[in-house]
């Protein structure tokens, strides 16, 4: 088992790229099923453990894929399954994404039905209830998800919840459905918009997505083509706060200003310096940090993928700020940890009130989740002496190369065995 050990006390200074977008390319990946023929040709694929399960997933489907470095070209002429195994969906409850496509082309689609995560329930209701309205038969048993339509039919479906994966699926069996499909109370998030635009290049018909009302027009003959993905917002505004939170100055590439509004807004909120490039941003920051109030929300509100990176940073300010979380009931997972690092946090059911310290100490800290393991490096990157985040297969989900990319920027950090 490897772990990450970073020593604290480097101010950050370069540039580094970010990697095309983790939750943008799982659900092209799944979008890639309703080609009925042809190669499709995806560019600027993150090669992560997230995107790889997902192309297992596709490949036990029956798709045929192939890399070239991080293009990957799929074919899903032939496909000869339409389950989803217990065995890959525990290992990412990302994969219900290709029920949708697999409903619309095969009529059917069997997934395992996953369990709860770190950071919450997460129920799958309401994809169902989307299917459901679409025409399609439900059924549960055996611990799997059975959806089954001789035809889809669209219709209007209010999601009670801007869920994102619900919002991707919809759209895709969407597709698939005579007429219109009209999906009300939509997710907005920036990766909705990417996949609308790879089911458009198809040939399909989406409108409206980055609003809250997408409407999409079902049975048009689809096709194969080339995609470029978009570049990960949440691995930018990792490496944002990284900076931050060093009193570093990086310039970060390869990012889409307008994704990272609202931490942008926030770090200068708490005095940092940011600058909107044209494809990157700039952040200087002295390292003094005042204190910010945060509450997540669906797009374009805070990101809950932000929420532990900015406490790290928080944990730092120069009194006492007030965290939110709505969108997971249970993502305060990295608390503990950084308490162990010499935090004050308390934390009451959704909200945990941070009141900065001066410094933090290295420890022996354990990533529960993706995200929580980016905040842990981050406040290792700052705390006195040496800090051994374990639990990095989390961290692989999510970030491409992010040692060597700090160690480029600078960081004390290296991969070793515990
Ligand atoms: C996606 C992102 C994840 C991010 C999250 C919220 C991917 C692969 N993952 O996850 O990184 O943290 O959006 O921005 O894109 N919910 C229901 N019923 C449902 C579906 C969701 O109650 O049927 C609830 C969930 O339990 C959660 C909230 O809705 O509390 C948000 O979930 P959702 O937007 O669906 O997140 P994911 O698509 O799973």
């Amino acid at each position: 088992m490897s772990s990450i050990f970073v020593r604290g006390g480097v101010e950050l200074r370069g540039r580094v790229e970010v990697s095309g977008a983790k939750n943008a390319v799982l659900p092209i990946l799944a979008a890639a099923l309703m080609a009925p023929s042809g190669v499709t040709r995806l560019e600027s694929v993150p090669r992560l453990v997230d995107a790889l399960t997902m192309v297992e997933v596709l490949e036990q489907l029956g798709v045929r894929a192939a890399w070239r470095e991080d293009v990957l070209l799929l074919d899903a002429e032939n496909l000869t399954a339409s389950e989803a195994s217990f065995h890959l969906v525990s290992k990412m409850r990302a994969s219900v994404l290709i029920m949708g496509p697999l409903l619309g082309r095969l009529g059917k689609a069997r997934v395992s039905l996953p369990g709860g995560c770190a950071i919450g329930a997460r129920p799958l209701d309401l994809h169902l209830k989307g299917f459901s309205l679409l025409g399609a038969e439900i059924v549960l048993g055996h611990g799997y998800i059975e959806a089954t339509a001789s035809q889809l039919i669209g219709n209007t479906i209010y999601l009670d919840f801007p869920s994102v994966g619900a919002t991707e699926n919809i759209m895709m069996a969407a597709c698939f459905a005579q007429g219109l499909t009209t999906i009300q109370n939509a997710a907005e998030e920036p990766e909705i918009v990417d996949l609308a635009c790879f089911i458009n290049g198809m040939g399909g018909r989406v409108e409206g997505a980055g609003t809250d009302t997408i409407v999409v027009h079902g049975r048009r003959p689809l096709h194969a083509q080339s995609y470029r993905v978009i570049p990960d917002r949440i691995e930018a505004g990792t490496y944002m706060v990284a900076a931050a939170i060093t009193g570093g100055d990086l310039i970060i590439e390869n990012v889409i200003p307008e994704h990272v509004i609202s931490l942008t807004a926030k770090l200068r909120e708490a005095g940092v310096t940011v600058h909107s490039l044209n494809d990157g941003m700039h952040v200087v920051s002295s390292g003094v940090i005042e204190p910010v109030d945060i509450k997540t929300l669906p797009y374009p509100g805070f990101p809950t993928d932000m929420q532990p990176q900015m406490m790290a940073l928080l944990a730092l300010a120069c009194g006492t700020s007030m965290i939110t979380e709505t969108v997971f009931e249970n993502r305060f997972m990295h608390v503990p940890e950084l308490r162990r690092m010499g935090a004050n946090i308390r934390t009451d059911g959704r909200s945990a009130v941070v009141s900065g310290v001066r410094a933090l100490s290295g420890a022996p800290v354990t990533a529960s989740d993706l995200r929580a393991g980016a905040a842990l490096i981050l406040a290792g990157l700052v705390a006195e002496g040496v800090t051994e985040v374990c639990g990095v297969g989390h961290i692989e989900r999510g970030y491409v190369g992010i040692v060597p990319k700090l160690k480029s920027l600078g960081a004390d950090i290296w991969l070793g065995q515990f």
